[in-house]
């Protein structure tokens, strides 16, 4: 089945446990990587505009009013969409929400920031280039992207289904290599840099179907940061911090309830006190772009 087909009607299915996930205090992507979103729309003055595409059960958008700015979330399962109203309703937030998908979506004014936080692996990859042609024409003149990924660097450590995938794509060596120049950068311009004169990711090869999660959409990909920096980059934004979401400092499968609550302490405070240190990004199985115009 088509890519967004399969991603809309998984997505229909599951509005509910998604709004659970959402909530829950131990799976803590989601929170970690709405962190992120925080941290650039607080670059903005209160009242500034975000959209939220793919916004599922619509938290980011609701924290975000709660924070003082105009929010609107979008997503294509109506489902979630009516799970966000509800959401709404019940924190007397004034975040708006509509159902649609964003390759079919006109707005009516320009935002300061358009994020999407789980949301570009379940595209092509030219589903990507329209997506960011929208993100540049939809934001207002100094506004920004936040957008976030699984990270695809990821992979090297986890010692699981994904890593094997890479092993017999041969693309470990350039994986290696570009967490090698995350680690020995000294501070983020020098890593942004030399992202942006790296040419290993060129050469990665994305699968067309991938390893199954909990998640059942056989396609899902994933970037490395160069990768996406690159990809971004070419729309006319300049790519300002990338953030570590959801720090591993277990192995995925170690995962009793004891270690889970303790990576999930751990990545918190690696999330809270150090976002903007990259050097986590190796060991974190997803990460997220802030660019500006
Ligand atoms: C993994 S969920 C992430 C939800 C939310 N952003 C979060 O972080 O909790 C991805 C969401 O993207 C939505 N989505 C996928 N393709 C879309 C499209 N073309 N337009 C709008 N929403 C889309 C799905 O319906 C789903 O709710």
């Amino acid at each position: 089945m088509n890519q967004q087909n399969q991603t809309k009607d998984f997505f229909k299915g599951h509005a509910s446990e998604w709004q659970i996930k959402a909530s829950d205090e131990v799976y803590h992507t989601i929170n970690d990587r709405h962190r992120a979103a925080h941290r650039t729309l607080s670059q903005y003055d209160k009242g500034s505009t975000l959209l939220d595409v793919g916004c599922g059960t619509g938290q980011l958008a609701i924290e975000s009013a709660e924070n003082g700015y105009e929010s609107l979330g979008i997503d294509f399962a109506r489902e979630m969409i009516d799970q966000c109203k509800i959401n709404a309703t019940d924190s007397e937030s004034k975040a708006e929400f509509e159902v649609a998908s964003v390759f079919d979506y006109s707005p009516k004014k320009k935002f300061d920031v358009i994020s999407a936080m789980g949301f570009i692996e379940y595209i092509s990859l030219d589903q990507l280039d329209e997506f960011l042609d929208f993100c540049f024409v939809n934001t207002t003149d100094n506004g920004a992207v936040s957008i976030g990924s699984r990270n695809r660097l990821f992979n090297v450590t986890t010692f699981n289904d994904y890593t094997e995938m890479e092993k017999k794509l041969g693309s470990l060596e350039e994986l290696i290599d570009e967490s090698s120049i995350c680690i020995r950068s000294t501070n983020t311009n020098e890593y942004l840099e030399s992202l942006r004169g790296y040419v290993g990711s060129n050469s990665l090869i994305q699968n067309d179907t991938h390893p199954l999660t909990a998640i059942g959409v056989e396609t899902r990909f994933q970037f490395t940061p160069s990768d996406l920096m690159q990809r971004i980059e070419s729309h006319g934004f300049k790519v300002t911090n990338i953030y570590p979401v959801n720090y591993h400092a277990f192995l995925p499968i170690i995962n009793d309830n004891k270690i889970k609550t303790l990576r999930k302490k751990i990545s918190d405070l690696i999330s809270i006190e150090g976002q903007s240190d990259f050097r986590y990004i190796p060991n974190s199985s997803s990460f997220v772009i802030e660019a500006k115009k």
